[in-house]
């Protein structure tokens, strides 16, 4: 059996896991609002209509903070809908997803439900057909305490007190020719820009000439970057918007979906070569981040908010009629093959978490997501629900740099390597914790050493590996789930060797 080594110290660390990483992402699309968290009358739902089993799986999953309403959706929504009297509401067609919004559930309703699930909201402006004062408007529907007639109103709909949303995307994918209202980098970097300067106006933020600067919460801007590197404006579109909003943004947004059509017979290869393109799609915007703050002479650093990503398999043709509510879209039901990439993709996003400061795994519900319902029935986890369980519980603290020395592959981004891992540290929780995945077609010993952490006592040890690639879960049937392992030996207190099964992810935790 071919042998790999994984080596981590404890005082070489790549930067603090912000637990903003482990987001995630609820949008106006299918049935992630309607039928996903939200359907009165389920017999868990609470008096709000919110559903109580799905709030269950998603404190299992660890969730902090949520962004909503979209998305694609978002570029031809009017926030306006969405509040007040629901009788009063309009019913609107969907033109991102051919769908129709009742707007029954709307901004109060997501603040009511973050403010039970404890999650932080990120919210986002409509860049497409929305204006800068749209968007300064729902800043001042949700952070203004009140006296104006936008936050009277936020009051009179039973929200005395402000939400004081701190998180703000603005605008969604607006480099996509399919965003309703796509504009050109130029004129979505000037757009944005204003947006960012009237939102935090009327936050309260302001900056005298002195430099003495008013407002106590600053808002997190997140300016809109590429929809994924594939994209012909890819990274042209992130130099110029940053060149136009630096001074204004906390955050570059990124987005990407992995893909895998098992009727197109795509190369296996090329699905596990995954976590290493996206690394090197973020180490772009690294790069590109900095080069625009050195261009601009700006002392402040701008991190990534990674706010979509995930695997997106079916591109099936739709099966719903055009304008339903609530349709059955974008429903993918993952395989194991599908987990053990995400896997990855987990162990990416924290080996750059000192740039990559949120992670929203794109959807929560029912829409390319880890938790699946039926209407008035069950709930079910999928596959990718279990890295992303261990990991986001678990993986806290810092992310160690690791040196591993494994066999490469061939794909079509390159060469990929054959293990693939992260290394985390909690100096607080006194908790180090590995996460492999073995994307070879053979089992490897994988000897693993991690120095300086003083005696390490393995605690947990999960393995995830099938002999079917395309085996699924579903309502009453979870059959692909990790498996507790016998805890390994630690030798010199510091030294594990595992088998890691071909094709398996492998969890580990120790604590000292
Ligand atoms: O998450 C599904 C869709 O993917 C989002 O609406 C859009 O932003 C992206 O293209």
């Amino acid at each position: 059996m071919k042998k790999v080594k994984i080596f981590a110290d404890k005082n070489l660390a790549i930067g603090k896991i912000q637990p903003t990483l482990y987001g995630s992402f609820i949008e106006h699309l299918g049935r992630a609002v309607y039928e996903g968290i939200y359907e009165p009358g389920h017999p868990t739902a609470d008096e709000d209509g919110f559903r109580g089993d799905v709030i269950g799986l998603i404190k299992e999953l660890n969730v902090p903070i949520v962004r909503y309403p979209g998305g694609n959706f978002l570029s031809g929504y009017d926030w306006r809908d969405g509040v007040g009297p629901r009788d009063k509401r309009p019913t609107r067609l969907d033109l991102a997803w051919f769908s129709t919004e009742t707007n029954e559930f709307g901004t109060d309703e997501f603040m009511k439900w973050c403010k039970k699930t404890g999650i932080t909201p990120m919210m986002a402006v409509n860049m497409g057909t929305g204006t800068v004062k749209d968007a300064a408007q729902l800043v001042e529907y949700c952070n203004h305490a009140g006296g104006t007639a936008i936050s009277d109103a936020r009051r009179a709909n039973g929200a005395e007190e402000p939400y004081n949303v701190r998180y703000w995307c603005i605008g969604n994918e607006m480099d996509g020719p399919w965003q309703i209202g796509h504009l050109s980098a130029d004129d979505y970097g000037k757009k944005a820009l204003e947006a960012a300067k009237v939102m935090r106006w009327t936050n309260g933020e302001f900056k005298e000439e002195n430099g003495r600067t008013w407002g106590m919460q600053p808002l997190k801007l997140i300016v809109s970057g590429s929809s994924n590197h594939e994209m012909k404006t890819f990274p042209e579109w992130d130099r110029v918007v940053l060149e136009h909003t630096y001074p204004q943004v906390d955050y570059l947004s990124m987005h990407r979906y992995y893909m895998y059509d098992r009727e197109d017979r795509d190369p296996l290869e090329d699905f596990l070569g995954s976590a290493d393109d996206m690394n090197e799609y973020i180490g772009t915007l690294r790069a590109t981040i900095e080069y625009v703050r050195a261009k601009v002479r700006s002392a402040k650093r701008v991190h990534i908010s990674f706010d979509e990503w995930n695997i997106w398999t079916v591109n099936a043709p739709r099966s719903e009629p055009l304008w339903k509510k609530a349709p059955h879209l974008l429903e993918d039901v993952y395989t194991f093959q599908d987990a053990l990439v995400f896997a990855g993709l987990m162990n990416t996003l924290l080996n750059n978490c000192d740039v990559v400061h949120i992670g929203c795994l794109a959807q929560l519900v029912n829409v390319i997501a880890p938790i699946m319902t039926e209407k008035g029935g069950g709930v079910f986890r999928q596959t990718s629900f279990y890295p992303f369980r261990y990991l986001a519980n678990y993986a806290t603290g810092e992310t160690m740099r690791t040196f591993s020395d494994p066999d490469l592959f061939g794909t079509k981004y390159g060469s990929a390597r054959e293990i693939n891992e992260s290394v985390t540290h909690d100096g607080a929780r006194r908790s180090v914790c590995v996460s492999v995945c073995n994307y070879a077609q053979e089992d490897r010993e994988a000897e693993i050493e991690l120095r300086s952490f003083g005696d390490l006592r393995a605690v947990e040890y999960v393995e995830m590996t099938d002999p079917d690639l395309f085996a699924v879960n579903g309502f009453g049937k979870e059959k692909v789930v990790p498996h507790e392992k016998a805890l390994p030996d630690v030798k010199d207190g510091s030294r594990v060797i595992l088998r890691l099964p071909a094709m398996s992810w492998s969890f580990l935790r120790f604590t000292y």
